[in-house]
């Protein structure tokens, strides 16, 4: 159980070592309450109600400004994204790299629905993006994908399609080794995990989830490791990011 209380300005939490209270202008009651903001915000749908230049994006906006600062200063020639849905997060990398002025990204979904492709082909970013329908882990699949990267081009791979262990596991098998060195491939929705038990959630979560995908991945590929990106900008007293994706960035070291 979380207290808020605004007029003493303070946070009180009830774990099981007992009851912690925290200064509101704390670290600590920033993270309590950004844990329960997180929790809400599924109940709600929050994340169900973006767009990024007309087209619908399922994602927290600070998971987007933080990939932002990451693709700023990795500088990928290519973008390779599972997991397309209405294609807002296509639209999104496509409108960085056409600021940026290179970059290209990779859409891959098992289903891209009629309006969907429609609107996403018809989208003045379009350029920059490139379609593939069909599983990710489809071994053809993942043929096709590797036989678009050009020598020398710097590659950046994110996973956003079906969240299962064994799936991601397999994703990340199939696309890690098409990341460069010092780039990342970035699992998102480790947040099941967290919301074990919430509406709109299975009963396995609690294992069956993208970090347990990344910590077998990274166990047994030593040239990967998850690794928090410092924040590009930093004033404040928050160090962590907000985020559905725990343990997402994922580093190619060699
Ligand atoms: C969470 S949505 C993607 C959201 C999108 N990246 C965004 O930010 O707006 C997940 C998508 O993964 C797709 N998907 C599910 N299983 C898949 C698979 N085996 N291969 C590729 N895509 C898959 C679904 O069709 C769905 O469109």
């Amino acid at each position: 159980m979380i207290q808020i209380d605004l007029e003493n300005e303070e946070v009180m939490i009830e774990g099981p070592e007992g009851q912690e209270r925290h200064a509101l202008a704390s670290r600590e009651a920033f993270e309590i309450i950004s844990d329960a903001w997180l929790r809400c915000g599924w109940d709600n749908k929050y994340v169900y109600s973006f767009t990024w230049l007309g087209r619908p994006v399922i994602q927290m906006p600070e998971d987007m400004l933080r990939i932002q600062e990451v693709i700023a200063r990795v500088k990928p020639d290519l973008v390779i994204e599972t997991g397309v849905a209405h294609g807002g997060s296509l639209v999104f990398y496509a409108s960085l790299f056409k600021a940026m002025g290179r970059g290209r990204v990779i859409g891959i979904d098992v289903e891209i629905r009629p309006h969907n492709r429609e609107a996403i082909e018809s989208h003045e970013l379009f350029p920059y993006i490139t379609l593939f329908e069909g599983s990710s882990i489809e071994p053809s699949m993942v043929k096709e994908v590797s036989s678009q990267i050009h020598p020398g081009e710097k590659v950046l791979v994110i996973l956003d399609s079906k969240h299962t262990k064994d799936h991601v596991l397999a994703e990340l098998e199939a696309y890690a080794p098409m990341v460069t060195p010092d780039s990342y491939v970035i699992v998102e929705d480790g947040c099941m995990e967290m919301m074990a038990g919430a509406p709109r959630t299975e009963a396995d979560w609690s294992w069956n989830n993208p970090i347990a995908a990344i910590e077998a991945f990274v166990a047994s590929n030593p040239d990967f490791a998850i690794e928090e990106p410092e924040f590009a900008f930093n004033e404040g007293n928050v160090t962590k990011r907000v985020t559905y994706w725990p343990k997402g960035y994922v580093r190619r070291l060699r």
